[in-house]
């Protein structure tokens, strides 16, 4: 920077072809080539302008996707910068806002908004529609409504009714959202604190949002009708709160009706697919069927489920539609499933991060190293998946977690462990496996004797084999490998 002085709010000369024009924080929708002629002509008689507003930013990605690592953006004075550059004019008077370079994407509204406070003050005003975007720009980056419409309203000088039609859309699908949060977390059993600390809002409106979730209008709905697509629309909901309010007060069975799902009474659980409708696309997702055959059988509504390894949240959904309170963890945690607690479970240094002694743990930790790659992305290195272990730490994980489970579950908990054989047969005949190098359900139940739980039954989930090709198979056939489709689901209880 060619700067005479730089301290905090100082005139300096700036190279013109140094600037840029963001066209996010620099409100006019499009520039006026009328005004930037009229200046033209000015500078050609010698009038003098008052300084642009510039301020220098790191970590900008500019228009083409290109990171650049410290830019200087123009505040005020588009218009006179564009006359400039017209009339081959090399420096410009500017007045730096910040005397040292502020990190781009963390200050973007406040950028934003100190452009808009100039632009509302001078000559060539801002236009109805500029304010218009600014606010909804401020207001959809804001979910947590932290800039309320007066604020707004006094930073873009007009009257606080206008910001309200402005960004009334906007802030109701924001408190939609965060309605769909409190009623899913307060379902799930999370107490009013906690929402209140994960949703940023005051426990008395968490009690106010509870209790007024009653969706009367639902079954005319239905009654018209109108598909569950449409209706978790037009409640802003997610498709399974809907399903889960929908259902709410019926028994099981008939849930497992309403939802089309044929209850099997013996311990073969085949589902071919998984119901779209329930959990996030993740991999080794499991079918929402599975989960919801092991709460028949083995809680009652109302129980606590822990989920430790919950992945694409199916288990907290399928929680919900049977309304049985939930507490899920993983390593990975997203936006849209708020209920997806992180907790790394750290073989060096376990912790417990349930509040409440569960009822039922649903298991369903990667099978060894299948899926790997996936996983691994999903990870970061400090804390990786369990799937990126050697089976000596595989083993010891499984160990530890099962003691540590054990010690804190209570007589009546039951432990539901889902998992297949691993085992080396990808390109070896059955007869040449090396059985070292596998590990089976057979293990799985070993470690769970070993650190006190009692398996008392064994469901097979066969996974589907379809997913090989005519080729595949005949491929196999012909070097006599034993493919695996067996997925088993281990019910233990404490002896
Ligand atoms: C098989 S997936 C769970 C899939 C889930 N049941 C579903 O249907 O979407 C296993 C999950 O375990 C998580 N995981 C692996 N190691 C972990 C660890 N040490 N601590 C916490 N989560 C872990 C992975 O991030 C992954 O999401």
């Amino acid at each position: 920077m060619t700067s005479e002085l730089n301290t905090q709010n100082s005139k300096l000369l700036f190279p013109v072809s140094d600037l840029t024009w963001d066209k996010f924080i620099y409100p006019r929708g499009s520039k006026s080539d009328k005004t930037i002629s009229a200046y033209v002509e000015a500078l050609e008689i010698g009038a003098q302008f008052p300084p642009i507003r510039i301020q220098r930013v790191l970590n900008y990605t500019d228009a083409d996707g290109n990171e650049i690592i410290e830019v200087t953006i123009i505040l005020d004075g588009i218009h006179r910068w564009f006359a400039f550059k017209e009339k081959g004019i090399k420096e410009i008077a500017a007045v730096e806002w910040k005397d040292r370079p502020i990190d781009y994407e963390k200050n973007k509204t406040a950028l934003l908004l100190e452009s808009a406070k100039y632009n509302t003050s001078h000559g060539d005003r801002l236009s109805s529609n500029d304010k218009k975007r600014v606010a909804r720009d401020i207001a959809s980056t804001d979910p947590e409504c932290k800039w309320t419409e007066s604020a707004l309203a006094e930073k873009l000088g007009v009257i606080q009714q206008t910001v309200n039609t402005w960004i009334s859309d906007i802030r109701a699908r924001q408190k939609a959202s965060r309605n769909t949060t409190i009623i899913r977390l307060s379902r799930l059993g999370w107490s009013q604190e906690k929402i209140a600390e994960v949703v940023g809002l005051d426990r008395s409106v968490i009690s106010k949002n509870v209790q007024n979730t009653k969706i009367s209008d639902m079954h005319t709905l239905l009654a018209q009708g109108h598909d569950m697509e449409y209706i978790a629309r037009h409640y802003n909901m997610d498709l399974p709160l809907a399903w889960a309010l929908r259902l709410e007060g019926k028994t099981d069975q008939e849930k497992f009706k309403e939802l089309g799902w044929g209850l099997r009474t013996w311990d073969q659980w085949s589902f071919n697919e998984c119901d779209e409708r329930f959990g996030d696309d993740w991999p080794g997702r499991i079918p929402a069927q599975l989960i919801a055959h092991t709460l028949f059988f083995f809680t009652k509504p109302g129980d606590l489920v822990l989920d430790p390894m919950a992945g694409g949240g199916v288990v907290s959904d399928v929680c919900l539609l049977f309304e049985r309170k939930c507490q899920a963890f993983d390593l990975t945690t997203r936006d849209n499933r708020p209920e997806i607690q992180y907790h790394y479970w750290d073989p060096q240094k376990w912790t417990w991060p349930v509040t409440k002694k569960p009822d039922l743990i649903f298991f369903d930790p990667p099978y060894y190293i299948k899926k790997e790659k996936a996983y691994r992305e999903k990870a970061n290195e400090k804390a990786p998946s369990i799937s990126s272990c050697t089976r000596e730490e595989y083993e010891r994980f499984f160990e530890g977690f099962f003691t540590l489970a054990h010690k804190q579950s209570k007589e009546t908990t039951r432990m539901a462990f889902l998992n297949a054989d691993w085992r080396d047969f990808e390109s070896t005949p059955a007869s040449k496996e090396k059985p070292d190098k596998s590990i089976t359900i057979f293990d799985y139940h070993r470690l769970l004797s070993k650190t006190g739980w009692e398996t008392i039954h064994r469901i097979e989930c066969p996974l589907s084999s379809e997913r090989l090709s005519g080729n595949q198979v005949q491929r196999m056939q012909d070097k006599r490998i034993l493919g695996t489709v067996g997925r088993t689901l281990l019910i233990a209880k404490r002896s």
